[in-house]
């Protein structure tokens, strides 16, 4: 039997990874296959919430019962992730964004010359930045994917975008981050508080991290 315990909150979560189109066949991108984030958006709609999903290029079909948002780049996440901002009342950003794009799109297939190439990238905006900057009365929690300095470097985007709770995950470690179907995380709080989670499923973490969502809104403001 599932306590309904988020029934009542608007959970909005991105997952997946973005590309940035270098030319009509080329993109830049990275590993997020989507299973974390959308591991929360199932466990947060079986808990009772409406879950919207705002998610990048994956291989996974769209969860049942949840509306999910189909984008390609950080400039469409954006646009979709702030367009519904004001409805939610709690944010979860597990999508991996890419931090920067090529400065312009070839219109046509780039032709390999004799020279070297390079290719030109500018930065992308930083959504969960805006988000932290906006956010009311929501409660907005973060992911760090890191490979090194873990707790440190989390800690500085967890102060820089002010977020409620990060989810570090220190990606070059085996059984977490990208792909797997675990993960092992840190939750970093902004009064330093830190829980150190052994090696889980991406199913479990996702239920555990709501369960302090759960906790921390009832402590919390209401949107
Ligand atoms: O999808 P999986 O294969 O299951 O892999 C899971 C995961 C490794 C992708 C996930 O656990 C994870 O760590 N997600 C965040 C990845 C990431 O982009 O981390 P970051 O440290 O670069 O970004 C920090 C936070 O800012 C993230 O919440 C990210 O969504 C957000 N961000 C980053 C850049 C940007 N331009 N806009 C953002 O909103």
């Amino acid at each position: 039997l599932t306590v309904k315990d988020l029934a009542g909150e608007r959970v909005l979560v991105t997952a997946g990874p973005t590309r940035e189109e270098i030319d009509p066949v080329r993109y830049i991108s990275n590993y997020s296959s989507g299973k974390m984030g959308y591991a929360i958006a199932r466990a947060a709609r079986r808990r009772g919430a409406e879950v919207t999903l705002v998610a990048g290029p994956t291989c996974l079909a769209d969860p049942w019962g949840i509306e999910t948002v189909r984008v390609t780049s950080a400039a469409e996440m954006y646009e979709a992730v702030l367009a519904r901002l004001e409805r939610s009342t709690v944010v979860i950003k597990a999508a991996a964004v890419a931090d920067y794009r090529p400065k312009c799109k070839a219109p046509g297939k780039i032709k390999k010359t004799d020279a070297a190439m390079a290719v030109e990238l500018e930065k992308n905006p930083d959504i969960l930045r805006e988000v932290g900057a906006r956010k009311g009365a929501r409660l907005v929690v973060g992911f760090a994917a890191e490979t090194g300095e873990l707790v440190a470097n989390a800690r500085k985007k967890l102060l820089d975008k002010q977020v409620d709770l990060m989810v570090a995950n220190d990606v070059s470690q085996a059984g977490a981050g990208f792909h797997v179907d675990t993960n092992i995380a840190k939750f970093l709080y902004p009064d330093g508080r830190i829980e150190e989670l052994p090696l889980m499923g991406k199913n479990e973490l996702a239920d555990l991290l709501l369960d302090r969502v759960t906790a921390l809104r009832q402590t919390g403001a209401k949107a």
